[in-house]
């Protein structure tokens, strides 16, 4: 591979810049500086340092963020603050998209990748990963709310969704929800339907990847390999 497409794919950068990084002798491959953009790399092997700091080489990046409330999960958006934009600079790069969307209100796991055949494999229904949500409602819940999401409730309608596992906690106003997929705001749908209203959302877990809960609200961190190989996974 090109050094000046590895370096813009790996930081996220223009080519033009890259150019100009290379003019300035900023980069080295094996600690030789880089005179030509045209020089090429074997990612996997040679040391390609930014000013002096090592570029680690990721295919493709994959992203926990802890999404704050006002927030939209869309790579633009022209009036709102986006997800990416809350990445800190080391993690922006082309091509990642949030996969799975949150409403603007809703604050939690955001998964972010630029690796869309994952993404298409978590985000597909057919696959059931499981989204687990902490719902905060306007009236208690009630025990007859397990059944009835249990059995697949129709909501607005016509909309028949897939079974879901809802879980009672200490907090009357409080319960968890578990899809197994993600209509357009389907938790707020699904609790209309039953007479409640959502309050408070948030996502705590994707597949077998759950929120770090050491990231505070607009932080987020790459997801460790070991996570990855449980986004898949059926049940926790
Ligand atoms: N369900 C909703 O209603 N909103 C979300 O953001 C996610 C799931």
């Amino acid at each position: 591979m090109r050094i000046d497409k590895f370096i813009s794919e790996q930081k996220g950068i223009s080519r033009s810049d890259t150019k100009a990084m290379i003019k300035r002798a900023e980069i080295t491959v094996n600690g030789t500086v880089v005179k030509a953009a045209d020089l090429k790399i074997d990612p996997q092997r040679d040391v390609v340092a930014v000013g002096g700091k090592p570029i680690t080489y990721r295919k493709f990046m994959y992203i926990m963020l802890n999404k704050p409330d006002g927030v939209v999960c869309a790579t633009r958006d022209g009036l709102s603050s986006t997800v990416l934009e809350l990445l800190p600079e080391e993690f922006r790069r082309k091509g990642l998209f949030p996969a799975g969307r949150l409403d603007k209100d809703t604050e939690g796991f955001v998964f972010i990748t630029d690796d869309g055949e994952l993404a298409h494999k978590m985000l597909s229904p057919k696959n059931h990963v499981e989204k687990e949500y902490v719902v905060t409602l306007e009236a208690p819940a009630e025990e007859k709310y397990i059944d009835i999401f249990a059995a697949g409730m129709i909501i607005d309608g016509d909309e028949k969704c897939l079974p879901a596992q809802l879980i009672l906690t200490d907090e009357p106003y409080v319960v968890r929800l578990i899809l197994h997929e993600g209509k357009y705001h389907q938790v707020k749908r699904m609790m209309e339907a039953v007479g409640n209203r959502v309050t408070h959302l948030r996502r705590v877990r994707m597949g077998g990847i759950e929120l770090d809960n050491t990231l505070a609200s607009g932080e987020s961190r790459e997801i460790t390999q070991d996570e990855l190989s449980h986004l898949l996974d059926k049940q926790m």
